[in-house]
């Protein structure tokens, strides 16, 4: 039996249910080269839950390149081309190991599910993977006005499960991520390096390592803990 305090799980997409972030990294270093500069992957960390717009504005800022409202604009739409080139190669299989067993267990616990994505392109993701379908609400890029580490977008999201953050676990991969679920007054499982999400609740590699059950006795444990 699960924690019955937790009533709903909101997961983040890109790097948490697929590997959709080395995806959004290369696109974006596409276009820095194509601007005339480079960026590593260690700085990509902080692209990570990030809005294109934002994104795009800490590139230009990375390369001291100034462009134009039009330019802006056509770099936007420019990344995301390059980005759905990419992942025209992806099917269901692409689903990170462990994570369509932990959605099965969760539903069959009677576990609300949602998504808060800060990606437009969510929907057709989820529907490539094949699991639109688990998803008792998906919120997106489409549907918020602030980026993560603003909270909005799990507040709205654990709204739309009509439950309490406290009643909602958030996973995420990416720094602002676990700032903005904790600025929500959520509990946050880190989903990939111990040291670049340490200030989760806590952090497991993947869902191959984090079955539904190991889930719920680090659940407790941490309350336990308190
Ligand atoms: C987040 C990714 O999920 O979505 C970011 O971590 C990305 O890297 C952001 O920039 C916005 O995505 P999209 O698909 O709307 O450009
Ligand atoms: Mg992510």
């Amino acid at each position: 039996m699960h924690n019955p305090a937790i009533r709903g799980l909101l997961f983040d997409l890109d790097g948490v249910l697929c590997d959709t972030a080395k995806y959004h990294y290369l696109a974006w270093k596409r276009l820095t080269n194509e601007l005339g500069f480079d960026f590593t992957e260690e700085q990509n960390e902080e692209l990570k839950g990030v809005s294109r717009i934002d994104s795009l504005t800490y590139l230009l800022k990375l390369g001291e390149k100034k462009l134009t409202v039009e330019q802006f604009e056509d770099f936007l739409i420019l990344k995301n081309t390059w980005y759905l080139e990419l992942i025209k190669e992806m099917t269901p299989n692409h689903l990170l190991p462990g994570v369509l067993h932990f959605l099965e267990s969760s539903k069959k616990e009677g576990i609300k599910i949602g998504l808060g994505s800060s990606s437009k392109n969510a929907p057709l993701i989820l529907k490539t993977l094949n699991i639109t379908g688990f998803f008792d609400c998906i919120v997106d890029g489409n549907s918020i006005t602030k980026s993560k580490p603003n909270p909005e977008i799990f507040l709205f999201g654990a709204s739309q499960l009509n439950l309490q953050p406290n009643e909602c676990v958030v996973f995420e991969d990416a720094t602002s991520g676990v700032d903005a679920a904790l600025a929500g007054g959520f509990l946050c499982v880190g989903i990939g390096n111990q040291k670049t999400l340490n200030k989760a609740t806590f952090v497991y590699s993947g869902f191959k390592e984090l079955d539904f059950n190991t889930f719920v006795k680090s659940l407790s444990q941490y309350e336990r803990s308190l």
